[in-house]
């Protein structure tokens, strides 16, 4: 909490003397606006019986006393290139009626409140209800600094006037005026703020600008903001017979023709600042969306929150990869590098217009990674070999299914020899050599002789020798040298896609160590290894030590249930700063409210919400969303085979490789 120092003494209003440009056409009903005020009437421009589409050369005014009402301009940009009227009153509205109580400009009613009286105590954010009401109205702040020296010396003379107050009621027997006590205590404690230089002062001015359709409407709007006005024990007042002075305020002239203000120090005018949703906006960082409930843009630099990792639930097709791939793309241009492994290929398209690497697994693509490849980064006290080989060990019980406890002392075994085999230890210099490939794993578990290890070999068998050759068996060909690499399993089947999702996230994890950047790592339809406990808590370890290497890794998944009622999933929302809910499905709301601490309304909203609406969530705070996109930004990221065409009109050119958008852009500079 923190107060507003009662005003000590209106101080001399400094600013220039107010003067309007006033429009060619106008300047006739401006002086009988001015005769008319004098006889309290109301003033409106005739309607001119010229409907000549010729506007008068130079914005001259007929030089007959009817007032002339503007002619319609059909293209503004012509009448401007013409000359054939002056700039300002093109831009002129068409009418402009001043009343007592509000202003009409063509068909919009406007009425002005000025704030004539402050609370004492104000807590931050306290003009929220304002800025956030439910109607949209101009409001400005006005804030001028005062030179410290003069309000001491007001200051001074006020607390000497007040102190004088006192002692006479006090001689006089008389009781002392317990708000004139108030206002003393008030001003001695700024003085001595102002003195210690621990405060500054501020004049600061307040105006709120209503428009509406029609008069009732403007009436009854200005109704209910006097009254949310009253609530906050501010005192706002009609701007009567200065309507024009109180529209010209408000608009975005910075222009204080009104001048009513009132003294303010440094911590009450920072309580004043009206973007209360704030926190979800900082001064860089990418554009998620639009607050669906102020209309501010929310805007975050990930890597600025204590981590980077974000998740994200919704329905399937309720714009989740719209979202995901909307932030790649920002981000890219910001100079943040971006991984994505895409079980559905729908990053294909993006990673073309970008310039970007796709890598596509397939029995038959020349894309290869040997799941056995070391780290080679050396970090005091960490054992490269022995965390492979747990890794390895999380991998290999996806792909072999349920192991007893000697099935897996002996899979233990058989990594470590398989290393060795290779003359790999835990020796660093060993650890350049040649990693072994999964034939290795098999020949060793094969040679065991025992029947245990022979039904791990033959656990593993298909990818040696049986249908699944060719897939993991390699030594890896893939590099990532690109700033957006797409990594797509969608040609596996079903089954394979966690392992080989597991395998490219493992593969990832090596690079991005190896070489620390900022990054975004994005897995998408995540659900795929939320379904088996080993690949999901790999998951859980890159989540929890991404921060450290400078990533931020974000977990898309539409299987909210699922991933929600494990304990690995809820760790990994909670280790997340960054969360977004879109629509949600009834079955999953309830879940999903009990993690999140959703109130009733927003579940409400998270039900009823429509494509690229939800909320979301930064660090403590949140808020509505709406996921915009520019035209340009759809087309790139757009995944509806129908909405291919989107803006059809304006360039069909389908999208393709960076190379080829070159070419089009120089044949588009120089067509021959
Ligand atoms: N914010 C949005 N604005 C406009 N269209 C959107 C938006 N979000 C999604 N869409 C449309 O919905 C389609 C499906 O969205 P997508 O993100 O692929 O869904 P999912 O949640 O299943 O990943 C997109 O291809 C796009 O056409
Ligand atoms: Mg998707």
């Amino acid at each position: 909490m923190t107060f507003i120092t009662q005003k000590c003494q209106q101080l001399k209003a400094r600013r220039t003397p107010y003067s309007m440009d006033v429009p060619g056409f106008l300047k006739k009903k401006q002086t009988i606006q001015e005769d008319a005020a004098q006889t309290s009437a109301s003033v409106s421009l005739p309607q001119s019986q010229n409907v000549d589409n010729t506007p008068p050369p130079n914005g001259e005014v007929a030089q007959n006393n009817t007032p002339t009402k503007k002619p319609p301009i059909p293209s503004p940009t012509i009448a401007f290139s013409q000359k054939q009227m002056p700039l300002i009153d093109i831009l002129a509205p068409q009418s402009m009626e001043v009343d007592f109580g509000f202003i009409k400009i063509n068909n919009v009613y406007f009425r002005t409140l000025f704030i004539a009286g402050y609370p004492r105590f104000v807590s931050p954010g306290w003009l929220e209800p304002i800025v956030n009401f439910d109607n949209s109205l101009d409001i400005s702040f006005n804030i001028y600094p005062v030179a410290g020296k003069t309000v001491l010396d007001d200051l001074r003379r006020k607390i000497a006037e007040m102190e004088a107050e006192i002692a006479t009621d006090l001689e006089r027997g008389k009781i002392v005026d317990p708000s004139t006590q108030a206002k003393l205590e008030d001003a001695r404690t700024l003085q001595e703020q102002l003195v210690k230089g621990s405060e500054r002062y501020f004049e600061f001015s307040l105006y709120i600008t209503i428009p509406a359709p029609s008069l009732e409407e403007l009436n009854q709007i200005t109704r209910q903001i006097e009254s949310t006005l009253g609530s906050l024990l501010i005192v706002g007042k009609r701007a009567t017979l200065d309507m024009e002075k109180g529209f010209l305020s408000s608009a975005p002239f910075g222009r204080d023709v009104l001048s009513i203000t009132r003294n303010m120090d440094t911590t009450s005018l920072a309580t004043t600042f009206p973007l209360t949703s704030a926190e979800l906006s900082s001064d860089k960082g990418v554009l998620y969306g639009i607050n669906s409930q102020n209309d501010s843009f929310i805007i975050f630099d990930r890597f600025s929150l204590e981590n980077s990792n974000m998740t994200i639930f919704a329905t399937s097709g309720a714009g989740k990869s719209y979202f995901v791939k909307l932030e790649a793309l920002r981000s890219l241009m910001l100079g943040t590098e971006v991984i994505v492994i895409d079980p559905e290929s729908e990053y294909e398209a993006l990673a073309g217009a970008v310039g970007g690497q796709f890598v596509s697994f397939s029995f038959n693509s020349p894309s290869k990674i040997n799941p056995f490849d070391l780290t080679q980064i050396y970090e005091e006290g960490e054992n490269q070999l022995g965390l492979k080989i747990l890794t390895l060990h999380s991998l290999f019980k996806v792909i072999m299914g349920q192991l007893n406890a000697t099935q897996e002392a002996l899979l233990d075994r058989a990594l470590v020899a398989t290393y060795r085999a290779k003359g790999i230890t835990q020796d660093p210099a060993t650890q350049k050599r040649e990693p072994p490939l999964m034939e290795d794993l098999y020949k060793i578990l094969m040679g065991m002789e025992t029947a245990e290890a022979k039904d791990l070999a033959a656990r593993i068998e298909k990818f040696v020798k049986g249908s699944f050759v060719g897939m993991f068996d390699q030594q890896t060909s893939v590099e990532i040298k690109n700033p957006f690499v797409v990594f797509s399993v969608k040609d596996l089947q079903e089954a394979l896609r966690p392992i080989a999702m597991f395998i490219i996230l493992d593969f990832i994890w090596t690079r991005v160590r190896r070489d620390i950047k900022r990054r975004l790592l994005i897995v998408d339809e995540a659900w795929h290894m939320m379904r088996y406990e080993d690949s999901a808590q790999f998951l859980w370890s890159v989540v929890k030590r991404a921060r450290k290497y400078f990533l931020g890794l974000t977990t898309i998944t539409q299987d909210v249930e699922d991933f929600l009622s494990q304990d690995i999933g809820k760790a990994i929302v909670t280790n997340s700063a960054l969360r977004l809910l879109l629509k949600q499905s009834p079955a999953a709301i309830d879940k999903i409210g009990e993690v999140f601490y959703l109130s009733q309304g927003e579940k409400q909203l998270l039900m009823g919400a429509n494509i690229g609406e939800g909320i979301f969530f930064a660090g403590p705070h949140h808020a509505p969303i709406s996921v915009v996109a520019s035209k340009e930004e759809h087309k790139l990221i757009d995944s509806r085979p129908q909405e291919k065409t989107f803006n059809e009109n304006v360039d069909s050119r389908p999208f393709a490789t960076t190379e080829q958008v070159t070419q089009r852009n120089q044949y588009d500079r120089n067509p021959q």
